[in-house]
């Protein structure tokens, strides 16, 4: 292996991603005190977080009653409970003080006529404890939420003495032999240094792996590169199994177009033009929450109800909320639909078709954002020098299925949480131990073999061979025996990795080698998804098993925690969902999930 020289650099924390909870986060470190590097893969403003089209949830009661106990509720109920309540109760509580302080920071929320934050209705927000009529709960900018945040995120940031490493890639965790994460080596990618980040905690924000699939609202780069990393240190992602398709994705192209359509009245129709929510959501019909819509669509275009020359896809109408309406509160769908599906939204439907767009398992964390893991009869063990936050992260609080507009929430929620807990447990400028001297090992060697990959297989055939595998057999309805085919398949294809082809040895923007490295983490994800979904036999959430199709409480109402060896064979072992809370709300115990 080529000797590398390695620079060094020693902070309190290094926070790896700078979306939304990657930037609350580092921006909450220094603020308190602490040393912070933020190493990112892209320049901060063009993090996913930037996509974000509908809003933030927050039970601030500016558009009718609301209650911050009734978006817990719905929230326990939408993860069909799988939501840690206790993680759930934070989050919902938190998140009015978290609107209120990115409206101080400046995030150009959209107005109601008497100057307050603009809310509309999400699917699953409700009022009452499920009883009332939809909350309207969702804080948005306009169609741009996400954009809006980020880049005032970012701008704050640039306020306190944080340090960024911009287009640096990271590579993976240093782990000690005691089991601390004790920093974390990472690739500038301009100039094809390697970094040693030393830190007395790495914290992982670095989103989602949406690309294991074919068509997907994730961009290029959600990747799961923290997730990737942490299966490489031989620690555990949890409940994997559950993959959130949005609705509706552009039939076709995937780009997302927000629900925020059917929070400002559009509506979903089949092939004889009915509104066929109201048949299987008589309450809430187009807003109910998304796994169920997304099945829904899916039944109608299998039962030959779909619309288009192949009856394959369902139109989404918004013609009728006119011109101005579309203008002033869907600016971003008008051109999104003209340019990605050729259509005019004042006159026509959008064809859509549900798309791969959340993951809501990762690495498991408590609501400090700290890692846990299952260790002898303790299920909450922390990982010392480890926190993850955002998407890169299960905390639980989406459980099986994430309700719209509560991951903005959950980025800066639990970006603030892990800077407040960091400023609680470390000790400015403690001194850092010396790292053993066969410390970075295992990493540099991983990183050299990939750059001087020989085989014959190409990066972008095998990251199609998963694409294709993953959309095919880990879909919106999963079956034992596709399951199963699907899980030898993804075998085979992570199998392959170890005759890629690397056609570019140099380490200045080689882009061959940085879609290499990023396959190899969505590799690891994608066998941990789909073996997680055969595992476990039940239907719960965006987890549909036409061969179990009732939630199976008894048996599973459980977190799936699963390593995958670098050999990509997968074992499996499960912590309890925590049914607590401080008692400011009595937890909900599982009933049938209705709407
Ligand atoms: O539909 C949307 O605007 C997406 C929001 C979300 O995923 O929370």
């Amino acid at each position: 292996m080529e000797a590398y020289k390695i620079n060094t650099h020693t902070y309190d924390v290094v926070v790896v991603g700078a979306g939304g909870a990657g930037l609350r986060a580092t921006m909450g470190m220094a603020a308190k005190g602490l040393s912070t590097a933020c190493i990112t893969k892209v320049f901060p403003t063009r993090s996913h977080t930037v996509a974000a089209q509908g809003g933030m949830s927050a039970a601030l009661a500016n558009m009718g009653p609301d209650d911050w106990r009734w978006h817990f509720f719905d929230t326990v109920k939408g993860s069909d409970w799988l939501g840690d309540q206790d993680a759930i109760e934070y989050m919902c509580r938190e998140a009015i003080p978290a609107v209120i302080e990115l409206e101080h920071y400046g995030v150009p929320f959209s107005r109601t006529d008497d100057g307050r934050i603009y809310q509309r209705p999400f699917g699953g927000m409700t009022t009452k404890y499920g009883d009332g009529p939809p909350a309207q709960r969702t804080c948005a900018a306009a169609d741009r939420t996400g954009h809006a945040i980020l880049h005032t995120l970012y701008q704050q940031s640039l306020k306190y003495d944080a340090r960024f490493y911009i287009e640096y890639f990271a590579l993976d965790l240093i782990m000690d032999s005691d089991g601390v994460c004790r920093g974390v080596l990472a690739w500038d990618l301009s100039d094809g240094s390697l970094h040693l980040f030393k830190a007395q905690t790495v914290v992982l924000a670095t989103g989602g792996y949406g690309r294991t699939y074919f068509s997907c609202t994730s961009a290029h780069t959600c990747t799961g590169d923290g997730g990737g990393m942490v299966l490489r240190a031989g620690l555990p992602l949890q409940d994997m199994e559950f993959v959130q398709f949005h609705p509706t994705g552009v039939y076709g192209a995937g780009c997302l177009i927000t629900e925020g359509v059917r929070g400002e009245g559009g509506y979903l129709t089949n092939s004889s033009g009915e509104r066929f929510m109201e048949r299987y959501a008589p309450s809430v019909k187009d807003l109910a929450p998304r796994d169920m819509v997304s099945r829904c669509m899916t039944m109608e275009i299998r039962e030959g109800r779909g619309v288009g020359a192949d009856k394959d896809h369902i139109h989404l109408h918004l013609e009728h909320l006119g011109a101005d309406t579309i203008r002033e509160k869907l600016p971003g769908i008008e051109e999104t639909a003209r340019i990605f599906a050729g259509v005019d939204v004042t006159r026509q439907p959008i064809p859509v078709l549900p798309t791969v767009h959340y993951n809501m398992g990762g690495i498991p964390t408590n609501f400090h954002g700290e890692v846990v893991t299952k260790r002898g009869n303790d299920p909450d063990s922390i990982v010392p020098g480890l926190m993850s936050i955002g998407e890169a992260a299960c905390v639980s609080v989406h459980g099986a299925n994430r309700l719209g507009s509560n991951s903005l929430l959950d980025l800066v929620v639990f970006g603030r949480a892990a800077a407040n807990r960091a400023a609680e447990i470390i000790k400015p400028g403690a001194n850092q131990k010396e790292l053993a001297s066969d410390a970075l090992d295992k990493a540099l060697s991983n990183f050299d073999r990939l750059r001087h990959a020989k085989g014959e297989t190409s990066t972008a055939d095998i990251r199609m061979s998963m694409q294709r595998t993953m959309q095919r057999d880990a879909a919106v309805f999963r079956t034992g025996t596709t399951l199963k085919e699907g899980a030898q398949k993804m075998d085979e294809v992570y199998a392959s990795f170890a005759d890629v082809k690397v056609a570019d040895r140099s380490l200045v923007w080689n882009t061959d080698l940085v879609e290499t490295l990023e396959l190899q983490n969505l590799l690891g994800q994608a066998v941990a998804t789909i073996h997680s979904a055969e595992n476990r036999t039940e239907s719960r959430g965006a987890h549909a098993r036409e061969d179990f199709p009732t939630r199976n409480d008894d048996e599973w109402m459980k977190h799936t925690l699963v390593h995958v060896s670098d050999q990509g064979k997968v074992a499996f072992d499960y912590r309890p969902v925590h049914m607590t809370t401080s008692g400011d709300v009595a937890v909900v115990p599982p009933k049938e999930r209705k709407y």
